[in-house]
């Protein structure tokens, strides 16, 4: 199954970043607004991971999670990859322990690898949540200048999720499994 390691921000904090977006959604018609359901903040995507993999999945995920402290984290700005000149997903940026984060990102990621995972993303980890994705590039500088400036609320993210993803006309996410983070904090940043 096709499966990532993600946090869930709360409710409250998705709703000060949907009412960011709301006054710009009819104005890029070139943009798919992804469901506020599925928001999510991807620390790790592991691909097609066989079946028999998953018990050692979750052994290793468990244990790479105890060993972070929980972070607490907030939205701040926006951006969109490659770049927003040339558009294909637009997201909202992380303030936070970024170090930390990072750090925990790859755990997950050599966990996985360790578990029989073979299609885990080498991409540099880059804490974002996408809002929007384009088929084609779209200059979306004037929607990421319009929510530059945005700062929203703290949020604590107490566990990682093992998240599903149902691919299909409608993308569904499903927990498979979540872990608590744990761990005292040493340095951090
Ligand atoms: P994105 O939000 O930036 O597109 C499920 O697909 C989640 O995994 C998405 O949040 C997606 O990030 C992330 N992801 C990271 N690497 C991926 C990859 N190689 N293929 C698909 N999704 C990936």
């Amino acid at each position: 199954m096709r499966l990532f390691a993600a946090l869930l921000p709360p409710p409250e904090a998705l709703d000060e970043l949907a009412g960011a977006l709301t006054p710009h959604l009819d104005d890029w018609p070139d943009l798919r607004w992804l469901a506020r359901d599925n928001w999510h903040l991807t620390l790790s995507f592991f691909g097609e991971v066989p079946d028999r993999a998953l018990p050692r999945l979750s052994v290793r995920l468990a244990r790479a999670a105890s060993r972070y402290p929980p972070v607490t984290l907030s939205f701040t700005g926006a951006g969109a990859f490659p770049s927003a000149r040339r558009g294909r997903v637009v997201w909202y940026g992380l303030a936070g322990p970024v170090g930390r984060l990072t750090k925990l990102a790859a755990s997950l990621a050599a966990g996985a690898r360790r578990a029989g995972a073979t299609q885990v993303d080498e991409k540099p980890f880059r804490p974002h949540l996408s809002v929007a994705r384009a088929r084609a590039e779209v200059d979306v500088r004037p929607l990421v200048s319009a929510l530059a400036a945005f700062e929203g609320m703290p949020w604590d993210a107490p566990d990682v999720h093992l998240v599903r993803s149902h691919l299909g006309a409608r993308v569904r996410y499903e927990t498979v499994e979540s872990w608590p983070l744990g761990g005292t904090t040493q340095g951090g940043g």
